[in-house]
């Protein structure tokens, strides 16, 4: 076993040992599902493995990596609404399979179960932990915000486009490791190079989603509906780079495709990615990737810590960079 299948089956032991419960039955049951669904486990795995680089018993973190886990997964379940997506992880989503009112109230029961978790943290690391998961919190509500504002807008920048995914996706990754490592007693200046590990690395990994969410070859696997940021012209780093760099032909198509409502959704999201392609938008959107995690591995290596731990960071994150889904 490598160190991450170790950290994932310990997290896994935890899950099953802590089911929600309660009543209405639907509202416990839609919790319980989204959580079962499987996902890569990233988040806890991420405080798993900060907290053992300074502390042999990462068990320790494992109430914080609950916490995370809990939080991102209600931040699926409300995106799925919002994104009006039909599938998560090879599944119906929950607002589809229940409806959006279980699926609102199953993301506001999970935000608050998230902090109990939390709040089994040793008191004196307590506060600092509330308050880098609730800053945490708001700016992931933020960066939600502007990704659907720019939904309906034509001129956003990539610098928007790189302040919305850092809100929205970053900063959870980089809350992660620090979480992760404040539980492992590690260093302030340690625990802040690692947070910028995640959120470099955070960027890279929603500008891979975004590729996938159009370019996944393996739809089963991928476990989402493949088009679905075409079809909500969602502002991601391929449309705003296809945008600037189509000639004119290209440009009236793309156009085309954003303001009409297509009779048949297959054509446009086949268009769209041809677009992503011939103008060149695809390649710059892998290259933008690598520069973020070039500079996710320059900020691994302001961390004081062993080179063989040190490793254990940089295969995640090559892990991170190669996924499929
Ligand atoms: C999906 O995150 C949401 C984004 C921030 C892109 P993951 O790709 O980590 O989702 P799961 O938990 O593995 O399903
Ligand atoms: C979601 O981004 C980010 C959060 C859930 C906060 P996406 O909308 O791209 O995530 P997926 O692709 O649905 O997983
Ligand atoms: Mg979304
Ligand atoms: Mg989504
Ligand atoms: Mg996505």
């Amino acid at each position: 076993m490598n160190s991450l299948e170790v950290y994932l089956r310990s997290f896994e032991s935890y899950l099953d040992g802590h089911p929600f419960q309660g009543k209405p039955q639907s509202l416990t049951d839609a919790a319980n599902y989204i959580m079962h669904l499987g996902g890569k486990r990233l988040r806890p795995a991420m405080v798993l493995m900060s907290c053992n680089a300074f502390k042999s018993n990462f068990e320790e973190a494992l109430h914080a990596a609950m916490a995370i886990e809990v939080f991102h997964n209600f931040t699926l379940v409300h995106d799925d609404i919002m994104d009006a997506a039909p599938l998560r992880r090879g599944q119906a989503t929950v607002h589809h399979k229940w409806n959006s009112s279980t699926a609102i109230l199953c993301g506001d029961l999970m935000m608050f179960e998230a902090t109990m978790f939390l709040q089994k943290l040793p008191l004196d690391i307590l506060n600092e932990a509330l308050t880098m998961f609730n800053t945490t919190a708001i700016e992931v509500c933020r960066g939600q915000q502007m990704d659907m504002l720019f939904e309906t807008r034509n001129d956003v920048s990539i610098e928007e486009y790189l302040e919305m995914i850092s809100l929205k996706t970053s900063v959870l990754l980089g809350c992660s490791f620090y979480l992760g490592a404040l539980v492992g007693g590690a260093e302030k200046t340690n625990a802040e190079a690692l947070y910028q590990f995640g959120k470099n690395l955070g960027v890279a990994f929603q500008l891979h989603d975004d590729i996938l969410d159009a370019f996944a070859d393996d739809p089963i696997l991928f476990g989402k509906q493949i088009g679905g940021d075409i079809l909500s012209n969602k502002k991601t780093y391929l449309l705003l780079k296809a945008l600037n760099l189509a000639d004119a032909k290209q440009l009236f198509e793309l156009q085309f495709w954003l303001s009409n409502e297509p009779n048949d959704v297959n054509e446009k999201v086949q268009s769209v990615k041809q677009l992503f392609q011939v103008t060149g938008a695809k390649k710059e959107a892998e290259a933008e990737q690598q520069r973020y995690y070039s500079l996710a591995l320059e900020a691994l290596e302001m961390v004081t810590m062993e080179e063989e731990t040190k490793k254990e960071f940089s295969d995640f994150a090559a892990y991170v960079m190669h996924r499929k889904k």
